[in-house]
């Protein structure tokens, strides 16, 4: 798999040129202490590497077309860290042509670039390998008298293998339902403790044991469990405050299993019962969410999604009494933007906002079969919104999906998680 991904990266590139890739680093948490190792998500799509300090060389026309920089083994650091694959392992355990250790990296560099026409390379990334690679380059040109020919380019890389991220095959989908399956376990049983009484720490606490639990690495991103107003907070992490019954409590969470990323935001109500405005704005949300999914399928966009998402809000938002006026003016003077201002949809994959080109010539790109995206509208009443009345303050509501296109139309990863208002209300209250 890795090594098929790295010859279509080696077929894009053209010929004569040369890629350095660069793993992840350790990052310090605190003084000697460090927060647990994830690998880049470019460098694991070409690797299957899980190790830091590592680099990738990918060479086209002439000397070994895969080399890896690795830690060497060394048994004192064992004993502290683990396993290291090491030089030998690099060749053995992951289809390395060639292996040297990682602190060769920065010496190795003229002899990487020499003979290449094209240099690929994320620039401000490593100060010491840009340091080396410039001089190389300059190195050359000075001795171009003597027949040295410096690469002619030096380009960024991501374009290339974002695109082909963009695109999940039947093995990474395999992945992505399987990571659905543990966030929808996560949030059935976050969903037993939204009872007034309990902490928003208490729902959290339950998402991280069950996707531990259950063999993934943990949340793929702070864990949002937000009661009551905390709901209006977009990336509200705190989550420390006390749940009360009859509000909402909104968590987005989902797992990293194998690198890949769920994500899914569901609304509950606290105590087990939507009743009066807070199930009055969830039916609005949830409307607009179903409506939306029905748009996602080959050939459309984003912007659809997104503009279909945007008109059921703002007309329910009408109804609801919070906006008043013509909908169609409402929408083009974006006068729905204090209560929705957030994007409907993202890239889903190895990275939780994934990559990959969201327009092509300046329009917005058409969905494909395979790729993974989120469709995640929501409403959000600010506690001070002068505009609305006081029994709609404080409200937010968000209900987010994982959708992969298919030939058909598309398939929701996320949809074993509960979202009728009556199913939800039987999560809570199956204590
Ligand atoms: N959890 C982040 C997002 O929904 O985009
Ligand atoms: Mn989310
Ligand atoms: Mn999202």
């Amino acid at each position: 798999m890795f090594a098929e991904r790295r010859r279509r990266l080696l077929d894009a590139m053209g010929p004569d040129s040369v890629a350095i890739i660069l793993g992840a680093r350790l990052a310090t948490r605190s003084a000697d202490t460090h927060f647990p190792f994830r690998q880049d998500s470019d460098f694991w799509y070409l690797t299957g590497f899980d190790h830091p300090n590592a680099a990738a060389v990918l060479r086209k026309g002439g000397g070994p077309a895969f080399t890896l920089f690795v830690e060497p083994r060394l048994r004192e650091a064992e004993i502290w860290t683990g396993y290291r694959p090491g030089v030998e392992g690099a060749k053995r355990d992951f289809g390395a042509d060639a292996a040297l250790s990682c602190d060769e990296l920065v010496g190795s560099i003229p002899e990487i670039v020499g003979g290449a026409r094209r240099v690929y390379h994320v620039l401000g990334r490593d100060e010491a390998v840009d340091r080396a690679l410039v001089a190389a380059v300059e190195e050359m040109r000075l001795r171009s008298r003597v027949g040295k020919v410096p690469p002619a380019e030096i380009v960024d890389p991501r374009s290339l293998v974002h695109e082909m991220r963009l695109f999940k095959d039947d093995r990474e989908l395999d992945i992505m339902r399987r990571a659905a399956a543990i966030t929808c376990e996560a949030h059935r049983q976050a969903a037993r403790l939204a009872h007034g009484g309990h902490y928003e720490y208490e729902l959290e606490a339950v998402l991280d044991y069950t996707f531990r639990r259950r063999g993934a690495r943990g949340p793929a991103y702070t864990s949002i469990v937000g009661g009551g107003a905390n709901a209006c907070v977009l990336h509200y992490i705190q989550n420390d405050q006390k749940l009360e019954n009859g509000t909402l409590v909104l968590i987005d969470a989902g797992c990293e299993l194998e690198g890949y990323a769920s994500d899914v935001t569901r609304t509950y109500p606290v105590g087990g019962r939507f009743e009066g405005e807070p199930r009055a704005v969830y039916d609005a949300v949830l409307d607009a969410q179903i409506a939306a999914i029905e748009v996602v399928a080959p050939g459309e966009t984003l912007r659809a999604v997104h503009e279909t998402a945007v008109r059921r809000l703002t007309e329910n938002l009408a109804q609801l009494g919070i906006l008043t006026g013509d909908v169609d003016d409402a929408i083009a003077e974006e006068s729905y933007r204090p209560y929705y201002m957030h994007q409907t949809s993202h890239w889903l994959g190895l990275d939780v906002h994934d990559v990959g080109a969201y327009m092509t010539d300046g329009r917005p790109r058409e969905l494909r079969p395979g790729m993974v995206l989120t469709v995640e509208p929501g409403l959000y009443v600010a506690p001070d919104d002068e505009g609305a009345a006081p029994t709609f303050r404080g409200i937010g509501v968000r209900v987010e999906d994982d959708v992969v296109v298919t030939a058909e139309g598309c398939e929701v990863l996320t949809a074993a998680i509960p979202k009728a208002p009556e199913d939800v209300e039987a999560w809570v209250q199956d204590r």
